[in-house]
């Protein structure tokens, strides 16, 4: 991987240097041809687009997370959402699972904090997963755990399933270093709780154990919690 810099921005990318700013610059001039739109609104772009060098590629701007003070204020002790996502996808295809190749991922910071941040990776040709992929989903995520990670965000949206095999995608990739036992449970209790039927077809030893339980209530609680705070912002936005 190589980093450059560019109109302000931080790159890293695989590709060569006149490549990755041809691109940068097509991207802030938005002179690419979008092919489809999966997402644009204030949280969030998601594009497949084509580029002068690229076609089959995704445009994603985390554009909340490059905007809300919290956000920006934690950027001054870590990267953006952009460039931990690309660090994730590079992640799950080195640990030989499969997520989408990541192609650019760029920030600008200002006085410290990350303003702005986008990234580019490959495009799946393939369909999100449904409750008939749940087995091989549950699969792919505890494969993920016993090489001593978890994801963030794990429901059947965030993967994509082509040619019967399941890719990782909008996630940020966490190894935990104390309590991991219960850290992996937590996320397979956080996707058991996104898609209640999943819980039937985990092993009875896991879920009859105390510790699953145990872990099950805390991501309950923490997704409570999650919901309450997003409940009461939106009542005080007056959404
Ligand atoms: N690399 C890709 N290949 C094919 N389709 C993709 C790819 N990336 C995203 N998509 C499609 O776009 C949808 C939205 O993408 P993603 O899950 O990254 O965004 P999001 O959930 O809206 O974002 P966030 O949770 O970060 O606000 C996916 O469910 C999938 O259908
Ligand atoms: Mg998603």
């Amino acid at each position: 991987m190589y980093f450059y810099s560019h109109k302000g921005y931080k790159i890293i990318t695989g590709l060569d240097y006149q490549k990755a700013l041809k691109l940068v610059n097509e991207v802030l001039q938005e002179s690419y041809q979008i092919q489809h739109e999966y997402k644009n609104n204030k949280n969030c772009l998601v594009s497949k687009i084509k580029t002068g060098d690229f076609e089959n590629i995704v445009l994603k701007i985390p554009r909340s997370r490059n905007s809300r003070i919290w956000e920006r204020f934690l950027t001054l002790f870590r990267e953006s959402d952009a460039f931990r996502i690309f660090g994730s996808l590079e992640t799950v295809n080195n640990l030989g699972l499969n997520a989408p190749k990541p192609l650019l991922a760029a920030q600008k910071r200002s006085c410290g904090f990350v303003t702005d941040s986008f990234f580019l990776y490959d495009f799946i040709d393939g369909d999100t997963a449904g409750k008939d992929n749940i087995n091989k989903v549950l699969e792919a995520l505890q494969k993920l755990h016993s090489h001593g990670y978890i994801r963030s965000d794990p429901q059947l949206s965030n993967f994509l399933i082509k040619d019967n095999t399941v890719y990782f995608i909008d996630m940020r990739l966490k190894k935990p270093f104390v309590f991991k036992k219960i850290k992996f449970l937590m996320n397979l209790a956080k996707f058991v709780q996104a898609h209640n039927e999943t819980g039937a077809l985990l092993n009875a030893k896991i879920t009859n154990s105390f510790i699953y339980k145990l872990s099950y209530f805390i991501q309950k609680i923490k997704t409570k919690k999650r919901n309450y705070r997003i409940k009461i912002k939106s009542i005080l936005k007056g959404n």
